[in-house]
């Protein structure tokens, strides 16, 4: 199995167009050693041929565009984009959709919960409909139905399967305040080949008992990255909502609460990648003591362009 970053920054990417945070600045001056990373998706492969891609961003054109395994190959229309599973129904996850809408119709995997947030709140796949249209693939993830084992056609050496996991549904989502199963899910994606299993969440609000079982079946974990600490968007002056209210666990805990340093330590995976990471995340800078300590852990810190091969 073959895993490309196409984006490895949370909402705004990074630096984020209207910051001028240290961390932001710091990038556009040249003055830090950190690299610039658009919103956060991946594509995943069997073949190296057809892609499947977890998330649409915002800045998918920017992605395809600097990823030559994603070019049209055949004819004089084509992508070897054949697929699109959303992990959520968030802007920096799915508004991508739309620079999809000069292709073919697209095959598009997703939770009830975000089908319903996509037709109603935030009408991406009504408006796709006047464009190239979407076919719905529901994932019965809802009610008591916690995971659900797909295919995606195309795909018949990759075995699926979706997880619900703790996260927030979007700002303008009817769920916002009480969660529902299958807003926010996780992929466990194995390769029936080589038995090789990845397991990828962008957005991860706790790592309970049962989000620590599934981490433990895979080789590769590709976890939210988002805050190392609970309240840095407060400290640093660029918000006023902390971690938890955003639904991601941050790296560092506080008090009882483990951060997900904690939860990777308890992991035997061989790969542990932290991804989707905040414009406020000092991680982000590559000489920073909190990166210094991730390198200790042997925990990877996502870029735009990295491939992993599983
Ligand atoms: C989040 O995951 O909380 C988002 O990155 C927020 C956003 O897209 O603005
Ligand atoms: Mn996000
Ligand atoms: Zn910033």
């Amino acid at each position: 199995m073959k895993v490309l970053v196409l984006g490895s920054g949370a909402g705004g990417g990074f630096p984020q167009w209207n910051c001028n945070c240290r961390l932001c600045a710091g990038q556009r001056q040249g003055v830090l050693d950190a690299c610039a990373r658009t919103q956060s998706s991946i594509a995943v492969s069997a073949d190296g041929e057809s892609w499947v891609l977890l998330n649409a961003s915002p800045d998918i054109g920017q992605q395809i565009r600097s990823h030559p395994q994603l070019h049209p190959r055949h004819g004089l229309r084509d992508t070897p984009i054949k697929a699109v599973v959303l992990m959520d129904a968030q802007i920096d996850h799915v508004a991508g959709l739309l620079g999809l809408r000069e292709g073919p119709r697209i095959d598009l995997y997703a939770t009830p919960c975000v089908f319903e947030d996509l037709t109603t709140s935030f009408p991406v796949l009504g408006v796709l409909e006047h464009y190239c249209g979407t076919r719905w693939h529901m994932l019965a993830v809802a009610g008591t139905q916690t995971r659900i084992d797909f295919g995606v056609a195309g795909f018949p050496s990759l075995r699926f399967t979706a997880v619900a996991i703790p996260g927030k549904a979007p700002p303008y989502s009817p769920h916002r305040r009480e969660q529902t199963v299958g807003d926010n899910i996780a992929l466990l994606i194995e390769d029936l080949q080589g038995g090789r299993r990845l397991f990828y969440a962008p957005g991860l609000a706790e790592v309970g008992p049962e989000e620590l079982r599934w981490m433990h079946d895979a080789d590769c974990l590709l976890l939210d990255g988002t805050f190392w600490t609970e309240d840095e968007m407060r400290h640093a002056g660029l918000g006023t909502r902390s971690a938890s209210d955003m639904g991601h666990l941050p790296q560092t805990g506080t008090g009882p609460r483990a951060g997900m340093v904690d939860a990777l330590l308890a992991t035997p995976a061989g790969r542990k990648v932290l991804t989707h990471i905040n414009n406020s995340n000092p991680i982000l800078d590559a000489a920073s003591a909190q990166r210094q300590l991730l390198e200790r852990h042997g925990i990877e810190v996502a870029y735009d362009g990295m491939e992993i091969s599983l």
